[in-house]
């Protein structure tokens, strides 16, 4: 057996242990919305924190393992997250840049795996939220609301670059270019202010509301302005790949491959991604979500890819997974959550615990090696 068999094989696994323990945690987690977990439990985001960006990825990944397996509680435990994001979408100071991961990998999911009607048009109003958050003089879209101190009509954050699909598939879906010219007109922009000539990113850049002129980088999650924190890195790794995917223009591939290239370099044979590619060697925290995303968007890359480029994004993705499940992975049916030692940003107090997207670009990479995958972005 060849080594990408071999892998297949291995993912198919793994893809069967993650959906046997899902069919556990989904079932006694019935009405909660995960974010992360408390003594092995999952806690809940329903009711006041229904805004909560990461409250898209349990349904998603319920999805992912309905399409590749069947099992009809997942569907129902999706559709009933689904019904409590509609709070969501009526609260127009909770809709932000992160449309997409509310409602493009949910209800346009649902949509796609199942036809229902009404989860298309959740994904039509959030797509139109984000379309409007367009700043025509920036050419960018604008990140968070207002909290009353007009401060944050300039602000724009590369994660936005993974929500772009929302207005790709908006376009698509309605015949309507608009969504695709605000989200290419987006992508060209974070070329030319994000990134930086090694390949990586800035999490935050500032511009004039008024005049569109760029004013600069911000710190953001990571550990200061001009390092690279790492869940950034993968946003743009991932996001530029799917905005090559989704218009076929070589700018984003070229891009893409850019971040990749830096990432790649970075990434040590361990396997292990700290929370910043640029932390001291002394401090040991780390960002699981990231290796989980990175793995992700390089097994869609190495898919347009030739030669030693291909096998080694392909290799990466590979380490990066195996790793994940070897190290990185709790397999008792009693703990909620798959993915240990994720981090949500650099100068928090808490690190390495457990986040519901590390499960779910964990599940969807598995799925993606093992060939069994839905594109959901
Ligand atoms: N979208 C915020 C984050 O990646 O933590």
């Amino acid at each position: 057996m060849d080594q990408r068999t071999q892998e297949k094989e291995w993912a198919r696994e793994t893809a069967d242990r993650i959906a046997a323990k899902v069919a556990v945690t989904a079932h006694r987690n019935r009405g909660k919305v995960p974010y992360t977990t408390a003594e092995g439990r999952f806690d809940d985001w329903s009711g006041e924190r229904i805004g909560w960006w990461t409250n898209g990825f349990w349904p998603a990944q319920l999805w992912l393992l309905y399409h590749a397996y069947g099992n009809e509680e997942f569907r129902t435990v999706a559709e009933e997250v689904q019904d409590k994001l509609d709070a969501v979408l009526l609260d127009p100071m909770a809709m932000d840049h992160d449309a997409g991961f509310r409602f493009l990998i949910s209800d346009v999911a649902d949509y796609r795996i199942t036809g229902n009607r009404q989860s298309r048009n959740r994904g039509i109003l959030a797509a139109s939220n984000m379309a409007g958050r367009f700043n025509l003089k920036a050419g960018l879209i604008r990140a968070w609301n207002d909290p009353g101190d007009g401060k944050t009509a300039g602000l724009a954050i590369i994660d936005c670059m993974m929500n772009l699909p929302l207005l790709y598939w908006a376009s698509d879906e309605l015949h309507d270019s608009r969504f695709r010219q605000i989200a290419m007109a987006h992508a060209d922009s974070v070329q030319k202010v994000f990134v930086r000539e090694n390949g990586s990113v800035h999490h935050i850049v500032e511009f004039d509301p008024e005049t569109g002129r760029i004013i600069g980088p911000q710190g953001g999650q990571g550990m200061q302005v001009g390092s690279a924190w790492t869940r950034g890195q993968s946003w743009a790794l991932y996001g530029f790949t799917l905005s090559y995917l989704h218009t076929k223009e070589e700018r984003y591939l070229e891009t893409a491959k850019q971040v990749a290239d830096y990432v790649v370099s970075q990434i040590s044979e361990t396997g292990i991604v700290p929370v910043d590619f640029d932390q001291p060697a002394d401090i040991l925290w780390e960002d699981s979500t990231a290796a989980a995303i990175f793995a992700c968007g390089l097994l869609e890359l190495e898919k347009l890819t030739d030669g030693e480029q291909k096998e080694t994004y392909y290799h990466t993705a590979v380490l990066l997974l195996h790793t994940l499940a070897e190290k990185r992975c709790s397999w008792d049916p009693e703990i909620d959550n798959l993915v240990e030692k994720c981090s949500a940003a650099y100068h928090d107090r808490e690190h390495d615990f457990s986040i519901i997207y590390g499960d779910y670009y964990f599940t969807e990479g598995i799925l993606k090696l093992a060939e069994r995958d839905i594109l959901l972005w």
